[in-house]
């Protein structure tokens, strides 16, 4: 069955009179849903008392909204009243009237919406947004909404650059502010409506496919591209449109006319939904469920919206991430087991998340092999980067041990790295140590092997690479013992590693702090061994992040362009 949906544009505080609008045409035609595209509020700047109380009649539900709308943000800042209700809220503002976010991924009526409110910022350098409520986003914004893959509906406050090359409609106005990173969202995720604003006009593009790596239309993924006037606009131009779109249906791989390629040309690399990341912010998988306060998602099963991994979180602990690659990023621990101190080498812990920025539980669960196989590649290429770090900082006296715990029933998977001295590991200490303690836990044996993403295991499994940098003539480092050499990222041999697997049978309790609870037995940590024990405030956080960012600058790939 179709959802029906109305979008409307920038309604500039205008709610009363929409709300009522969309009440009358909701009568007739019952629709699944309404997003508002633009500004739903006006400027605080340019409010008015009777504005004002408006607002508070909408806080207070003395306003009906008519069914769920949803909105994001535009181009001003969200209203104080507003902000101070979602602060406690959330997302809801009112019954039926649910905030987007700025930049957020959100599953309701079967549909993935996809948000990236406000305009770009380009001096804010510093990685992803923290604010939730100010209209600006960075290109980190923007890139992190990758990790979506795929979009029924793409919500943007500026159009794509080029959206209008290869279009041979009018326009009444000069073509509005648009984004490079607007448009290589638009070709990362190929939505199959994208909606925008532009104030006194409304424009409604050809639809246009995608083109495949090697330049081939690819008739499987259709966008179309729509920008909507502000309500009550001088030229009388079209604020709502209305459209039918049926989530479960498979594209039709025919073009029908009028249809042109891709404005923005080829794309690297072509993503797909994986059905398996399932992006339910507003829905628990019943059909027509509307989302109500109680009805929330259970928190044991953390949605992308509430998952402490997930890019499209808005209360994601921001500070942390410390680079953000094509498919993947880095992030320094909470509660990281070292100290600043405990390698004086370095002055920062650099306990280090490498994660993918696709929400699956494990390797094997990322359905696309095109982007299991890309994020594991980054992964990698993290990893040895990380390595370089430390012979760059420590004169390789400093190696490094990163794990990984595979469970079906995870949440989202990453990998921990950690440095250690590379005496310990080159001597086989920490080696022993990983199987001396799965001994003591009755776990089964550690096996030498490379696993690569692992999709060949059957089943859960830990498991941990250990590395060292070469000093020279490495002795008593050879094949037999499973020990092989490690490139950087240049190809250059760096290192000698090992990679051990433990395979965790079905049913068998396994502690998620077994790599953390080793290594801080080995380097005397063991009052570390739970992140709880060691807070930092924000201002130590941010100070490691700053430090680590300045060490890892050299090596972070993700910032050549
Ligand atoms: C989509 O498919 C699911 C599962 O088959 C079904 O429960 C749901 O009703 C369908 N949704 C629509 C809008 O048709
Ligand atoms: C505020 O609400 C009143 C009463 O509902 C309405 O008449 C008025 O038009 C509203 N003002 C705005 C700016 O929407
Ligand atoms: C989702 O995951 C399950 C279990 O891992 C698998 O059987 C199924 O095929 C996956 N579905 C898709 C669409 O990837
Ligand atoms: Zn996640």
């Amino acid at each position: 069955m179709a959802c029906k949906v109305i979008v409307v544009g920038a309604v500039e505080g205008h709610f009363v009179a929409v709300f009522d609008k969309l009440a009358n045409l909701h009568a007739k035609n019952s629709f699944s849903l309404a997003i508002v595209v633009g500004d739903l509020f006006k400027s605080p700047a340019d409010s008015s008392s009777e504005d004002d109380e408006n607002i508070s009649s909408l806080l207070n539900s003395e306003i009906t909204v008519p069914l769920p709308v949803y909105f994001t943000l535009g181009k001003h800042a969200l209203p104080p009243k507003v902000i101070q209700k979602l602060e406690s809220s959330e997302y809801e503002v009112c019954q039926n009237l649910y905030f987007l976010g700025k930049r957020s991924t959100t599953k309701t009526e079967g549909l993935r919406i996809v948000a990236l409110g406000g305009r770009l910022d380009t001096a804010i350098t510093a990685g992803i947004s923290k604010e939730k409520y100010l209209p600006f986003h960075t290109e980190e914004d923007a890139k992190a909404l990758n990790g979506a893959n795929s979009a029924d509906i793409l919500i943007t406050t500026h159009w794509p650059t080029l959206i209008r090359s290869g279009s041979n409609v009018d326009l009444p106005i000069g073509t509005p502010q648009t984004e490079q990173c607007v448009a290589d969202l638009c070709s990362t995720l190929k939505p199959r409506y994208h909606f925008s604003v532009s104030d006194e006009a409304f424009y409604e593009r050809e639809p246009f496919f995608h083109l495949t790596e090697d330049g081939q239309p690819d008739p499987m993924s259709i966008t179309r591209f729509l920008s909507l006037a502000t309500f009550g606009n001088s030229s009388k131009q079209k604020w709502l449109y209305a459209f039918t779109i049926d989530p479960n249906a498979t594209a039709t791989a025919t073009i029908t006319p009028g249809t042109t390629a891709s404005p923005f040309g080829v794309r690297k690399r072509k993503r797909q939904a994986d059905d398996n990341q399932s992006f339910s912010r507003f829905s628990n998988g019943a059909d027509h469920y509307r989302p109500t306060k109680s009805a929330r998602p259970r928190r044991s099963q953390p949605t992308p919206q509430q998952c402490f991994f997930c890019l499209s979180n808005p209360n994601l602990a921001t500070h942390l991430i410390t680079s953000i690659a094509t498919d993947t990023y880095l992030t320094i621990s909470k509660g990281p087991l070292p100290t600043a101190t405990t390698f004086p080498q370095l002055g920062f812990p650099a306990h280090v998340l490498i994660m993918p920025l696709t929400h699956a539980p494990t390797f094997s669960s990322v359905s696309e092999q095109e982007v299991r196989s890309a994020t594991y590649k980054e992964m990698q290429r993290y990893r040895r980067a990380l390595h370089s770090m430390l012979i760059d900082k420590t004169s390789s006296s400093l190696g490094a041990i990163t794990w990984e715990i595979s469970r079906a029933d995870g949440i989202h998977f990453h990998w921990q790295f950690l440095p250690a001295p590379a005496e310990l590991i080159q001597k086989g200490l920490v080696e022993a140590a990983f199987k001396v303690q799965a001994e003591n836990e009755k776990y089964p044996t550690f096996k030498v092997k490379e696993i690569g993403a692992g999709t060949a295991e059957r089943g859960d499994y830990f498991r941990v690479w250990i590395w060292y940098p070469e000093k020279g003539e490495a002795i008593g480092a050879d094949a037999a013992n499973g020990e092989h050499t490690s490139e950087d990222e240049t190809g250059e041999t760096r290192g000698r590693e090992k990679s051990l697997v433990l395979s965790l049978p079905a049913g068998m309790r396994f502690d998620l702090q077994f790599g953390r609870r080793v290594m801080a037995k080995l380097l005397g940590l063991e009052v570390r061994t739970h992140w709880k024990d060691c807070p930092q405030t924000e201002k130590e956080e941010q100070q490691d992040a700053e430090t680590f960012k300045a060490a890892f600058q050299k090596f972070d790939f993700s910032l050549e362009e």
